[in-house]
């Protein structure tokens, strides 16, 4: 591999266009990155701290951090595999977070009107994929002797056009599948967006860029699920309410000024509060309670 140019600015490959793109922007900017896009539209100059995007396609981003072009890059894991499988004995890269966006799975589909049994029934066919290594392997591990048809774009249409029989590719909410009459039938493999990088830390200030940037993005994605509750309630009532919160949280509980057995409480907790919840501690003497969400936290 060759020797990596010290940068002192970090780069961070993001899809161009397509699911992952917008997810990646809107998660960097909630870490206070703001950025200057450029005329053609490629290139995005970090503003607020040294840290700039590169717009790309997502299948090019393994090979821009394997060759040093990129430090990071906000990629399905579908993509960093179906690299790793073709490059093996080298790992070029690390997964650093799983992001919690841009679900999905590579998935077997059919034709509709074909009725599905088992993989068993693929021997012999053509399968038209962008990711033929994944396939590959998923193939090889169901016994499975096929043809793999690969390309690069617009494989849903693959069987309409005759070029093949049917298609592994990725569905996230099925609307391309049904679009195209087509059935989902098996999953080879389950994804998300995730952010990448080398398999070795920058040790160039990227490195301090880096570690920076996962403290931020550990207080973005820590808190995406949590909620702040406040509420008042009888004193009395305290253990139950206590017993109801979700994930169980330490409540802050003050008390409240002139009313002795009235307290109020606040607790950050880990995971949507719905209205049942809320019910369930009226029901015990809570009131005036308010679900607000958390946008970041730092201890
Ligand atoms: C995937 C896949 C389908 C679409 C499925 O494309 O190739 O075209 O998403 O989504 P749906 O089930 O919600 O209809 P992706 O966003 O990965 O872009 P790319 O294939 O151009 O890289
Ligand atoms: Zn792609």
């Amino acid at each position: 591999m060759s020797e990596l140019a010290s940068r002192e600015r970090l780069r961070i490959a993001v899809q161009k266009s397509g699911r992952l793109g917008d997810p990646a922007r809107d998660l960097l900017t909630r870490c206070g990155l703001n950025f200057r896009q450029s005329r053609d539209k490629l290139f995005c100059f970090g503003e607020s701290m040294p840290i700039d995007l590169l717009l790309v396609r997502d299948d090019d981003m393994p090979g821009l951090i394997a060759g040093g072009v990129c430090d990071l890059a906000i990629v399905g894991r579908n993509v960093l595999q179906e690299y790793a499988l073709g490059h093996a004995g080298d790992s070029p890269f690390s997964e650093l977070r799983a992001l919690g966006f841009g679900g999905c799975r590579l998935s077997i589909a059919l034709p509709q009107e074909i009725a599905w049994c088992d993989a068993r029934q693929l021997a012999g066919q053509r399968i038209a994929t962008s990711y033929p290594n994944l396939l590959g392997d998923w193939l090889r591990r169901s016994q499975v002797e096929a043809r793999i048809v690969e390309l690069s774009g617009s494989v849903e249409i693959a069987p309409r056009l005759g070029t093949a029989d049917l298609i592994c590719d990725l569905v996230s909410s099925g609307a391309t599948l049904v679009a195209n009459q087509l059935a989902e039938v098996a999953t080879v493999m389950n994804s998300e967006a995730v952010l990448a990088g080398a398999a070795t830390t920058p040790i160039d200030e990227r490195g301090d860029l880096l570690e920076l940037l996962l403290r931020r993005l550990d207080g973005v994605l820590n808190v995406r699920e949590s909620r702040l509750i406040l509420l008042q309630a009888p004193r009395a009532a305290l253990a139950d309410i206590s017993d109801l919160l979700p994930g169980k949280p330490r409540p802050l509980v003050t008390s409240i000024e002139g009313s002795p057995d009235q307290i109020s409480l606040q607790a950050v907790c880990s995971g949507q509060i719905g209205w049942a919840d809320l019910e369930a501690m009226r029901r015990v003497g809570a009131h005036a309670m308010l679900v607000l969400p958390v946008e970041k936290m730092l201890s």
